[in-house]
Formats: C-alpha cells, structure tokens, sequence
C-alpha cells in the first residue's frame, strides 16, 4: 500500500473544492457569496434581465458588453455563419435513428471541424480562436436543428437571417415560427446555460487543450462530457421524473417514496451551490408564464411539490436542469434536443475557457494515488496458473 509520504499534495475525491485554475470568466460566489452567480462581473439576474444571448455569448468571448455597433457587427457574423456543411447533412442522413442525440453532436462538430478554413491554426493563436468560436456558436444551433428535422422525417431547414439567434433556432427545429414570449424564454435559458465556470464539461475542455490541442478537440470532449445524467443529461433526466409522476395527485406519494428509497433525483443539488442554484429560480418564474400561455398547468402542480420535498428533506434545491426539463416541454421541443440545447448554449463558455486557457497555458497533468499491489515479480508463461 503506498503512503501518503511517497506522494506530495492531498487527495481529493472527484477533485471537490480543488482550485485547479484562475479564471476571469465566471465567479460562483459573487458579492453574497454562495449562489451569487457572476458572467465577467455582471450578476446573472441581471444578465437574465437585460441580455440577449447574442450580448452574452459576446461577453464571454471579448470580456465586456458589445456596444450596439459590435452587438450589430457579431450579430451579422454569426447570422451569416449559421449554414452547416452539406456534407454534414448527408451524414446525418445516415446515422441511425436511435443514436444518442449526444453522440450525434459530437459527430456533427467533428465534421464541421474539418470544413473551418482555420482549423489548422496554431492552437494558441487568439484572433483564429475567437473566429473559430464564433463559427461554432453560429453552426451548433444549426446542427442540433437539423438531427431533429430528420428524426421528424422532416428535412433540415436552412437558417433565417431574419431571426435571433434563439428564434432561428426554434424555427430549425420546430418549422414554426415562435411566439415572442416562447423566444424570450429560450433566449433566455441560453444566456443561462452559458457558462458556469469549471463544471465537468468545461474542465474537460481545458484539460484537452492544455496539451495546445484545438478548440475543435476541446469542445468535442466537453460534448463527451456534457452528456453524462450527472452532468448536462439531467435535463432530460429530470422530464422523465415528471413523466413517471404522471400526475399531480401521485407527486407527494412519489415523492416520499423516492426519499424513503433513497433514490438520486435528477435535477436536483450541486457541487457548488449549497444554498441553490440561481438560474433554476429565475427559469421557474418563466415555466409558469408559458405554462399559462399554452394552458397546461399540469406539470407545474407536479413539480412544486417534489421541489418543496426534496428541499426541505434533502437540503438539496434544485439546480438549473429541473425547470428547462418543462421549459422545453412547452415550447414543444422533443426530450432528446434538451441536453443538446444545453451544448448550443454551453459552446459560447467552453470557448471563453478554451481561448482562456490557450492565451496562459499550463499543461494540466494531475498525479493519482496508487492503490494497486506492488513488488510482484513476472513469472515466465508456463509457470502462471
Ligand atoms: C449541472 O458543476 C456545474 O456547474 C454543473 C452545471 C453547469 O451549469 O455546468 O451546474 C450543470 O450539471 C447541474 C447538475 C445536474 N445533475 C443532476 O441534477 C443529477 C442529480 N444530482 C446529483 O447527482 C448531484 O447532486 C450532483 C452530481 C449534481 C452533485 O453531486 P456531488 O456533489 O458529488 O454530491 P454527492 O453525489 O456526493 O451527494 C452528496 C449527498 C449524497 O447523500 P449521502 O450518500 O451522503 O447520504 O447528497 C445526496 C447523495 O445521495 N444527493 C442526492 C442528490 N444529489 C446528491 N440525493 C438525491 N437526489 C439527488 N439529486
């Protein structure tokens, strides 16, 4: 067994509260501390408020607020920048049905990589970075809009210059033009689902360029990442357990069951946050309004019960993929385009962390405590039983 005297530092399981890197993109614990969500010094409840995605994305990217000539300038790239390869749309002709939409994402990025005129940039070269990202921002919303047009043997519809960012993408995916209030609330599940500082996907991403491999290479392994039910899955995860209730009368038995048994509640507690998650209390204001908009209440009378449960039994209040799950519900999206949603969103921060990573770079190679047997010695073949 070894010792902790044969290894310097401390270990920490699953790296809980280890400070792996610096950061000047997002603080967790803002002016009041826990909970206190800050995108480059702009509290969220603020951004939520004021922002597009379109201004947010452009925070993370160039650190500060566009004016409205920037606004209007990146706005116009990534309008023009939106149309993904044909070659890709073929492909995705051909992938079958039931591969996860996850794995579709991370296909269709690595085909899109190979059709970016600066993907063999130097890694570390900040302007090709930024105008990679921006590429990558523009397509990804294209490319999850496509999958789902095709798994409604529908064909993919091209992008609408007229249209933001958010309601392009709802008009990709559904073939609808969405209302003002369904493209405020996506728009703003957006500027949400942004950034969160070095959650697991994001962290992975520096990691894979912290060897100065490429943007492409990182966001491809935080879309690997992103997919896991702990991680970015619990959005779809948590639609599930709303589906499994079934109904507002069945919510307080579920519930008491689900604690009795101790069953892992998808959309609930954190990490990071202990006395709740910020963006899930903003979102929840908005399930309501557009729960009132399509008149189905239903879903909101299943959730509030299993939210003040888990809460006051569990002390663990539920986290920003609890109330997406509905939000996307009743904008008619289908469940496998939730996590995805979530990647179109999360591409404008993993590439604020890339770029971050790539302009001071230190490659990141953590040590592992051995645990295994030692001094064996290797018996010739025939000697081993
Ligand atoms: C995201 O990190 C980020 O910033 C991520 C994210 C972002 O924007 O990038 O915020 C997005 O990933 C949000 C989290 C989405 N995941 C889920 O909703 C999955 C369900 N949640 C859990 O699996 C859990 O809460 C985690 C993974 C989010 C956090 O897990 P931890 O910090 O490793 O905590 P843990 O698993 O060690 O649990 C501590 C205790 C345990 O009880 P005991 O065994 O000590 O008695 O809390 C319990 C757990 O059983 N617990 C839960 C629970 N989460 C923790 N019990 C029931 N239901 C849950 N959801």
């Amino acid at each position: 067994m070894s010792t902790d005297s044969e290894l310097p530092g401390t270990y920490y399981p699953g790296l809980e509260g280890v400070i792996s890197n610096e950061t000047a993109i997002t603080n967790l614990e803002g002016r009041k501390g826990d909970g206190d969500l800050e995108y480059r010094g702009y509290r969220i409840e603020d951004l939520a408020e004021h922002v597009s995605y379109e201004e947010a994305a452009y925070l993370l990217l160039h650190g500060e607020l566009p004016n409205a000539g920037q606004l209007a300038e990146f706005d116009s790239r990534l309008r023009s920048q939106r149309q993904i390869p044909g070659e890709l749309i073929d492909l995705l002709r051909h992938i079958p049905r039931e591969a996860h939409s996850m794995d579709v994402l991370r296909t269709s990025l690595s085909v899109i990589s190979h059709f970016d005129p600066e993907v063999n940039a130097i890694s570390t070269d900040h302007a090709a970075n930024v105008r990679k990202a921006e590429r990558i921002v523009a397509k990804t919303a294209t490319a999850v809009a496509a999958r789902e047009r095709l798994l409604a043997g529908q064909e993919p519809l091209a992008p609408d210059a007229s249209l933001s960012h958010a309601g392009n993408f709802l008009y990709m995916a559904t073939g609808k033009k969405p209302s003002a209030s369904m493209t405020r609330a996506f728009d703003l599940s957006l500027v949400l689902y942004a950034e969160h500082e070095l959650n697991a996907s994001t962290f992975a991403a520096r990691v894979t360029v912290s060897t100065l491999s490429d943007i492409y290479s990182g966001i491809v392994a935080a879309v690997g990442t992103l997919k896991g039910p702990l991680h970015g899955g619990a959005n779809e995860e948590a639609w599930k357990v709303l589906v499994e209730v079934g109904s507002p009368d069945n919510a307080e038995h579920w519930i008491q069951d689900a604690l009795a048994t101790k069953k892992r509640i998808m959309g609930f507690g954190h990490r990071v946050y202990k006395t709740g998650d910020p963006r899930a209390r903003i979102l929840k204001v908005w399930c309501r309004k557009l729960a009132d908009e399509i008149g189905e209440d239903k879903w909101e009378k299943i959730a509030e019960p299993i939210e003040r449960e888990v809460t006051a039994q569990k002390k663990l209040p539920p986290n920003v993929d609890w109330p997406t799950a509905r939000l996307y519900h009743y904008m008619g999206l289908e469940t496998d385009v939730y996590t995805p949603i979530f990647a179109l969103a999360r591409v404008a921060g993993w590439s604020a962390h890339i770029i971050e990573q790539l302009d001071s770079n230190r490659l990141m190679r953590p040590r592992a405590r051995y645990t295994g047997p030692a001094n064996r010695p290797v018996k010739p073949i025939q000697e081993r039983r």
